[in-house]
């Protein structure tokens, strides 16, 4: 891995096994981008790639030059009005009214590593030899700002992280209305757009079209990542399937507001736009003022979609998340939720964690309903403190009851919100998001908290630690219920509203950091609604999330296939839940539920007393099969094998890393009469390496499973079958493969 810098041609190269990234300083002084896609040599001068021709109605920059213009070069970090009509990275308004920049290259630093993001969830080194980091300077020597765009290549990994901090070097205030995190223009646009769609509870269902002349993005305004659009897309070339082709996946390391777009102009050429949405976006940047954008992170590859993902899952999973459960397998919880709702008494937990203690499970978590008045969703967000009619000795004394269990403890929190029907409120109306004179809208009866205020934030820190604190809690789930309205602070001055959506994010990553720093071995979860913010930049603060409401075992094959293209399997919460099911009143049978939630952080969300005997059997089974797997199920490396979204039957495989185990899981939605004999072509397998498949004695070398493919036929409807198991709708099938050597 290096950076290579070639002072005369003010070219920089940055490049490891995998990628090549190259820019260089353009005629007009500005930063111009030339190439991203695999590692190429390095040479003193690309000019060559620099397309500059003389075209009928180009605007030019240089008086009597009709050739060159920004309209038709690849830039870095583009402006708009000054010869290029393109969405642009940046947009400065100034005191006299001017929105026009001009980024002018100054100087560049290389430094081993990667320096921190003041307040930003981002990647990280642990050693400087795992990256390098590249910052050029820029400068518009009008209004004096100053440009710091980042560039960070890992070692052994096609990933390249950028963001950029804006520093007000001038004389007076400016307005920063748009400050994307990355801008990257591609020479062409032969390529299919991947994005990650849903809504509640089919949350990053994958949606693929074909890149066309014009404008195609996805966004929130919802001051969450949401549930209907997830700030991660994939660009890939049309003959690139998940085994073999070249592909760019762009994320977001952000939970706000944010806009993901490539823009198409009519030469060809791709824009692509990440970073916080411009909509409403107005940052007032003073005089020696800085702004750092959050970080957008890229990876390139030629090897296909799985090996993007793995890419992302690896990084993700190593060096954005941190902390004690970083590199730990998760505790297999059981969670009240759906067994209760908010209908329980200490008695009732107690009898439903006694049961799955017997069961094997290691974590009980208290969901929603503990504290305050809170016995439905109308009352009692905000006041962080015990209910004692239904937790009589408080969470201190029933953590205490469910450690002697031999159990470790988990509490719920929603620490962003607040009911009317709440002390909090009726102490601090003014805390709730809301603009003078106007309605507050409601969601699920409840208001949000304004995190951009400090003393907002300091308050449920004091609530949530002093619980934290006083109780043997190993686990938090932290939710987030309802999209913001109304988005205004009334702390905050006029010309500054445009800043509330991104103050709130800093406000929730400095809750989530200075208790993650003072609870050290808390596991976190994420949880917005299900998945309204399963983003890279809860990844950092919060090593899982809740993936989805949704826990029926048929939508959660899309939800979480759909999740692990930017994320690793050890990020996705997955629960086994009742039948019929909550969301869909679906009767999908016990084995299913559990080899859909296996891959992912594993656990109950269901009172296990109300199962039978056998049922209870099973779930014993089930729990000592995680046990023994989680391992290679949530740190081995991830291949999806065949898609929910194309077909009947879904499959996905984990490989362990010394790729001496394999467990793949095989799900047929719909039961088919008397149907085709099926294989299924594994990954990631060592060729020559001989496989035996558990409880059959068959064994098969990696190439004839690779090459061949794995039998999946089993009996169908209608067949004369000597099978133990009829073959029903909703069926599933784990194969477990050791290496014999
Ligand atoms: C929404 C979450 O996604 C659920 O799991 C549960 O915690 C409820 N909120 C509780 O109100």
């Amino acid at each position: 891995m290096s950076i290579a810098v070639h002072e005369n041609t003010k070219t920089f190269h940055l490049f490891n096994k995998e990628i090549s990234y190259i820019m260089t300083v353009l005629p007009n002084g500005q930063l111009g981008q030339l190439y991203f896609g695999k590692r190429i040599h390095d040479r003193e001068d690309f000019s060559y790639l620099l397309e500059i021709r003389q075209r009928a109605m180009a605007s030019n920059p240089f008086e009597g030059d009709r050739k060159f213009s920004l309209e038709h070069v690849k830039q870095e970090y583009g402006v708009y009005g000054s010869t290029d009509y393109r969405y642009p990275a940046i947009e400065v308004l100034q005191k006299n009214g001017s929105r026009i920049s001009d980024f002018q290259y100054q100087s560049y630093e290389v430094t081993d590593g990667k320096p921190k993001l003041p307040g930003l969830p981002a990647t990280y080194t642990e050693a400087p030899e795992e990256a390098e980091t590249l910052a050029v300077f820029l400068k518009d020597p009008v209004t004096g700002i100053a440009l710091k765009l980042l560039y960070t290549i890992f070692e052994g990994a096609g990933a390249i992280a950028r963001s950029v901090e804006i520093r007000n070097e001038g004389s007076e205030a400016v307005h920063l209305t748009r400050a994307m995190s990355l801008c990257m223009d591609l020479p062409d646009c032969d390529y299919e757009w991947i994005q990650f769609s849903g809504a509640w509870s089919r949350e990053r269902h994958v949606k693929v079209r074909k890149l066309e002349c014009g404008i195609q993005a996805i966004d929130s305004l919802r001051g969450h990542s949401s549930h209907n659009q997830n700030p991660f897309v994939i660009l890939k070339r049309p003959d690139a399937g998940e085994e073999r082709g070249e592909a760019i996946g762009f994320s977001l390391v952000y939970s706000g507001n944010f806009l993901t777009q490539a823009e198409v102009d009519t030469y060809d050429a791709t824009r692509m736009l990440l970073g916080i949405n411009p909509f409403g976006f107005d940052w007032k940047l003073e005089k020696e003022a800085s702004f750092q954008t959050p970080e957008a992170v890229m990876v390139y590859t030629d090897k296909g979609l799985n090996h993007l993902s793995q890419t992302f899952h690896r990084l993700y999973q190593k060096r954005l998340a941190h902390g004690y459960w970083r590199d730990r397998v998760r505790p297999i919880l059981i969670n009240n939720w759906e067994a209760t709702y908010f209908d329980f008494t200490e008695e009732r937990l107690l009898e439903i964690a006694e049961k799955a203690k017997e069961c094997g499970v290691e974590l009980f978590v208290l969901d929603d309903g503990w504290f305050g008045k809170r016995c439905s969703d109308r009352a009692g967000l905000g006041d962080w403190v015990e209910n004692r009619e239904r937790l009589p000795e408080g969470i201190a004394g029933l953590a205490e009851k469910i450690e002697k269990l031999g159990m470790k403890f988990g509490l719920w929190f929603e620490p962003e919100m607040v009911n009317r029907d709440s002390d909090l409120f009726r102490a601090h109306p003014d805390w709730a998001i809301q603009t003078p004179k106007r309605a507050m809208s409601q969601g699920r009866n409840q208001y949000v908290l304004d995190f951009s205020r400090p003393e907002v934030v300091e308050a449920i820190y004091q609530m949530m630690s002093k619980i934290l604190r006083g109780a043997k809690v190993s686990y938090v789930k932290w939710d987030m219920n309802r999209s913001i309205t109304e988005c205004y602070s009334l702390a905050l001055e006029p010309e500054r509203q445009g800043e509330v959506f991104h103050r709130y994010i800093l406000g929730v990553y400095s809750l989530y950091e200075r208790l993650t720093s003072e609870f050290p071995e808390v596991l976190f979860e994420s949880c917005a609604s299900g998945g309204a913010r399963f983003d890279a930049g809860m990844l950092y603060y919060a090593p899982q999330a809740w993936t989805s409401d949704d826990t029926d075992a048929v939508e959660r094959l899309k939800i979480q296939y759909g999740s692990s293209y930017g994320y690793p399997i050890s990020s996705i919460g997955s629960h086994v839940s009742a039948s019929p099911n909550h969301q869909l009143n679906r009767e999908t049978p016990l084995y299913t539920r559990a080899n859909v939630a296996y891959f992912g952080t594993f656990g109950y969300e269901l009172d296990l007393n109300k199962l039978t005997q056998q049922e209870q059997e099973e779930v014993k089974e089930q729990i000592r099969f995680m046990k023994k797997y989680r391992e290679t199920l949530q740190f081995g490396t991830f291949y999806r094998l065949k898609s929910p979204f194309e077909g009947n039957v879904t499959a996905w495989m984990c490989v362990s890393q010394d790729r001496k185990q394999a467990i793949v899981g095989w799900y047929r939605v719909l039961n088919e009469v008397n149907r085709s004999f099926s294989r299924i072509r594994l990954a990631g397998l060592e060729e020559e390496w001989l496989y035996e498949l558990e409880g059959t004695g068959e064994a098969h070398y990696g190439d004839e499973l690779m090459n061949v493919g794995l039998i999946t036929s089993d009996a169908a409807s209608g067949e004369v079958t000597a099978d133990d198991r009829p073959s029903r709708d909703f069926d599933s099938r784990l194969f477990i493969l050791n290496a014999k050597r």
